[in-house]
């Protein structure tokens, strides 16, 4: 076993009282790499109690120093690089310069939220009564954005930083307090992200991290009566949550089966470089990943033929040598992926590749002729495996695309702009890219998913939103 990680406190490290603490399981060595605090529920109160208190003196510390502050906690982040990437790898396998890539993305979006904060809250409306029916000019209205209070951040293992920074620089710009509860796997990768945060002297209690257990802390921590809003990233786990909690904002995203179109007249290099990168980047373990594609019957040997060409060229292994396929996140995701994969193959579906596994690391795998009737055509692998089914006409495509109970993304490849935007229209999901594989980024545009996939919008702007509301004045003359 390695080192015990303390939780974050009232702006102090802090070691849990229980005497308990959850191992991380490193995904390539499948030995404990880390440890974090057990924390209890009593420690739970005691973070929400203090994220309560220091809220009232945040939202009144003026909105510039408040950005002031996270372009510090930006800069700190972006100089602990390094062991922050070390970090991930150990935790979640992520190939190191991915890994690498993700502490900067975050250090970029903690600075553009700043920016974008003291542009959209630095500004309220203005409003006259007497563009309503029956009113006098005697009314003046007023309006501002204010916190919510208390804002409770679940992000999920695949990006440990990065949607938990997408979450907490909102919050805290707009005058939030935040308190994060990172997945297991990436606790520790985020509990140095919120060091960052500390280095840069946030006032105690405006940020906290408490681990532990979601079986003995996750309901006690989305149902508390102090937290006033949650940002959740992460499986069917937000449906559960959205269930149980009480009158508070959500913003979910909660995964998706993000189909590709492939038409006829498709650049068919460029469909193919974007099916790889968008099916097997980060071992295919991103909501936004090429899930399912759909290909024109004519042009699907080709295409086939070209995705099964640059398949072949993928690394496999250790995402210290930064491979481009490695181990997944867990046994149990790699024995769930295994099962989608004997269910292809029990009912037809034609092996691209010969299936490999060694303990957690599955050798990528392109399924050719996947039916309805294969699990794999409807579920999410979260892993190196993807599905083709060849179409006859785009119409079986989308509706292909629009029965899965996902609505994340969809992307179509076509030189014909119009019926792009047709196909676009028709799909059911929150985004469509065209001509490009499914992704979140650039982090300030939004991100939204329909039907089981969330609900809310991310993105910059539409996060510090969210995690306020309208406050207003009213001005009545006599
Ligand atoms: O799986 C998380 C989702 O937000 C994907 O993000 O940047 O890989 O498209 P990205």
């Amino acid at each position: 076993a390695g080192d015990t990680f303390k939780y974050y406190s009232e702006g102090e490290w802090r070691v849990s009282s229980s005497g308990k603490s959850v191992p991380i399981i490193n995904p390539t060595t499948r030995k404990t790499q880390f440890e974090v605090q057990a924390c209890t529920q009593d420690e739970v109160n005691k973070v929400m109690e203090s994220a309560k208190i220091a809220q009232k003196s945040w939202a009144k510390t003026p909105l510039w120093k408040r950005a002031e502050l996270l372009h510090k906690a930006a800069a700190i982040l972006k100089d602990h690089k390094k062991p922050i990437a070390e970090c991930l790898v150990k935790e979640i396998a992520k190939p190191a310069k991915d890994a690498a890539t993700e502490v900067v993305r975050s250090g970029d979006l903690v600075s553009y939220c700043a920016e974008e904060g003291v542009r959209i809250l630095g500004e309220g409306k203005f409003l006259m009564s007497d563009s309503f029916p029956g009113n006098e000019r005697t009314k003046y209205c007023l309006t501002s954005k204010i916190p919510l209070g208390v804002v409770l951040a679940i992000p999920p293992f695949n990006y440990p930083v990065n949607l938990a920074v997408s979450k907490i620089a909102p919050a805290l710009i707009a005058g939030n307090s935040l308190v994060l509860k990172p997945p297991t796997q990436g606790a520790v990768s985020a509990l140095h992200m919120v060091h960052c945060f500390h280095l840069a002297g946030f006032p105690k209690g405006v940020i906290s991290c408490i681990t532990g257990k979601g079986s003995e802390i996750g309901d006690f921590l989305t149902m508390h009566p102090i937290v006033n809003c949650i940002s959740f990233t992460g499986g069917d786990t937000g449906i559960a949550i959205a269930k149980k909690v009480s009158m508070i904002p959500l913003q979910m995203e909660l995964g998706g089966k993000d189909a590709c179109i492939i038409l006829e007249d498709a650049d068919l290099d460029l469909a193919a470089s974007n099916i790889v990168k968008g099916g097997f980047s980060y071992s295919g373990q991103r909501c936004t990943a090429v899930k399912v594609v759909l290909v024109m019957e004519s042009v699907a040997d080709i295409l086939v033929k070209k995705v099964n060409e640059k398949v072949g060229k993928l690394t496999v292994g250790p995402p210290e040598n930064d491979c481009d396929i490695t181990p997944v996140v867990t046994e149990s995701s790699a024995n769930f992926i295994e099962g989608l994969v004997m269910d292809a193959k029990k009912k037809g579906a034609t092996f691209c590749q010969e299936y490999k596994r060694e303990g957690n690391l599955i050798w990528p795998l392109l399924l050719d002729n996947v039916k309805q009737d294969m699990r794999i055509a409807w579920e999410e692998p979260f892993g190196p495996v993807l599905p083709i089914i060849r179409i006859s006409n785009v119409e079986e495509g989308i509706h292909h695309c629009n029965a899965s109970n996902f609505g994340l993304q969809g992307c179509v490849f076509t030189k014909d702009i119009n019926k792009a935007m047709l196909i676009s229209d028709a799909m059911e999901t929150g985004t469509v890219q065209i001509n490009s594989a499914p992704a979140r980024g650039p982090d300030h545009f939004p991100f939204q998913g329909l039907k089981d996939s969330g609900i809310g919008s991310q993105g910059v702007t539409n996060s510090i939103n969210m995690m306020t509301k309208i406050k207003s004045t009213v001005i009545n003359l006599p």
